[in-house]
C-alpha cells in the first residue's frame, strides 16, 4: 500500500514539474499587466512604458501598463507582492518602495527582500533639486539660504511618503535645516505639472522625468547630486560644484515579479529586459533622459536581488535617523 501512494506521489509530482515546466515554455500566451505604483507621466511611469514597449516585442505579448498609486508606491506593490506568481502581473519598483519603504512603513505588507522574484535593473535615475523657473534664487547657496529663512512659506512636493522624491528631499531638508510645508502627490508626474504652474516651490526628482521640462525653460535646475555632471544636463552643475558636496543621491527603476515565480518565467522576462536596453531606439530614449544604463552583472536577475538587500540597509539608518516615520 505505502509503495502504491509514494509511486502514486512521485507521478504526480513529476507531472506538475513537466507541467509547470510545458507552461513556462509556452509563456507568455496573454497579455501582461506591468503595476506602475505612480501616477501616470512621472518617472517610474516613463521608465515603465520605454522598457515595457521593448519587451513587449521580444514576448510577443503586450505589456499593458497598469497605475496604482498612492501610500508612496507601496499600495501598487502590494498588489503585486499579492499578485499570481504565474508571470501575467508584474512591477516597476523603484529605490523608494523596495529600499527606503521598510524604514517609512512599521506596517508595510510586504518584504522587499523576501516577497519578490527579481527580473532585472531597468534604468539608474540621478536626483535633481528642482524649483518653479521664478523660484527668486539664481543658484543652490542662494536657494537653500532663501528656503531657510522664508521655510514657513516654501512648499515641497512630493509623490509620497517612502517615495523617491519624499526620500531624497527628507535627506535635503535634513541637510540643510529647512522645514517646509510638505505636500504629498500620486507621483512627481504631477508635481512638476503643478511646478510649472507655479503651484510648488521645490522638489528632489528623478532626472528622467525633468530633462524636457528643463532644456524646455519650464521649470529650474539647481543641482544634480551625482559625483559628474548628466551628458543629458550639461549646463546643470553638481551639488558638489554647488557648494553641497554631501547631498549625494541617485535612484533607480527595476521589474520585479511576485515570489515564486517560475525560474523559466523569470528568465524570459529578464531576457526581454536585457534585450531592450540593447535596444538602440530604447536604449537612446532612455540616455536622452539622463537615464543611467545597468551593464554586465547589474542586468541579472540575482545582482537585483542583492542590490535590493543593500538598499534596505543602506536607507533605514538613514531615515530613521531623520526620524520620519509613515503612519
Ligand atoms: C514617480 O514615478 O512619480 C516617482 O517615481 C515617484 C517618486 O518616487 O518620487
Amino acid at each position: 500500500m505505502k509503495r502504491t501512494f509514494a509511486a502514486i506521489a512521485v507521478a504526480a509530482a513529476t507531472l506538475t514539474g513537466a507541467s509547470t515546466s510545458a507552461w513556462a515554455q509556452n509563456y507568455p500566451t496573454r497579455p501582461i499587466t506591468m503595476i506602475v505604483p505612480f501616477a501616470a507621466g512621472g518617472p517610474t511611469d516613463v521608465v515603465a512604458r520605454i522598457v515595457g514597449e521593448s519587451m513587449s516585442k521580444t514576448l510577443g505579448q503586450q505589456i499593458v501598463i497598469e497605475n496604482v498609486a498612492g501610500a508612496g508606491g507601496t499600495t501598487g506593490i502590494t498588489r503585486g507582492a499579492q499578485a499570481q506568481p504565474d508571470g501575467y502581473t508584474i512591477m516597476m519598483g523603484h529605490m523608494g518602495t523596495h529600499g527606503a519603504a521598510p524604514a517609512l512603513y512599521p506596517k508595510l505588507r510586504y518584504d522587499p527582500t523576501k516577497d519578490f522574484a527579481p527580473i532585472g535593473m531597468a534604468a539608474g535615475t540621478p536626483i535633481l533639486i528642482v524649483a518653479r523657473k521664478d523660484y527668486p534664487a539664481k543658484d543652490l547657496k542662494e536657494f537653500i539660504a532663501r528656503l531657510k529663512t522664508e521655510q514657513d512659506k516654501a512648499n515641497e512636493a512630493h509623490a509620497g511618503v517612502g517615495s523617491v522624491s519624499f526620500t531624497t528631499c527628507t535627506m535635503f531638508n535634513v541637510m540643510n535645516g529647512i522645514k517646509p510645508t510638505r505636500v504629498p502627490y500620486t507621483g512627481t508626474g504631477p508635481v512638476i505639472n503643478d511646478m510649472i504652474g507655479g503651484k510648488v516651490d521645490y522638489a528632489c526628482d528623478q532626472i528622467v522625468n525633468l530633462v524636457t521640462q528643463i532644456q524646455g525653460g519650464n521649470i529650474r535646475a539647481y543641482a544634480i547630486a551625482t559625483p559628474a555632471r548628466s551628458p543629458a544636463l550639461p549646463d546643470v552643475p553638481t551639488t558638489k560644484e554647488a557648494g553641497l558636496p554631501d547631498y549625494q543621491v541617485s535612484a533607480w527603476n527595476a521589474v520585479f515579479a511576485p515570489k515564486n515565480t517560475p525560474p523559466a518565467v523569470v528568465a524570459k522576462l529578464n531576457e526581454a529586459l536585457v534585450k531592450a536596453l540593447d535596444d538602440p531606439g530604447t536604449k537612446k530614449r532612455l540616455l536622452d533622459l539622463g537615464g543611467v544604463l545597468p551593464e554586465g552583472k547589474e542586468r541579472t536577475s540575482a545582482w537585483l536581488g542583492e542590490y535590493v538587500a543593500q538598499e534596505v540597509a543602506r536607507w533605514t539608518p538613514i531615515l530613521k535617523a531623520g526620524g520620519v516615520v509613515a503612519p
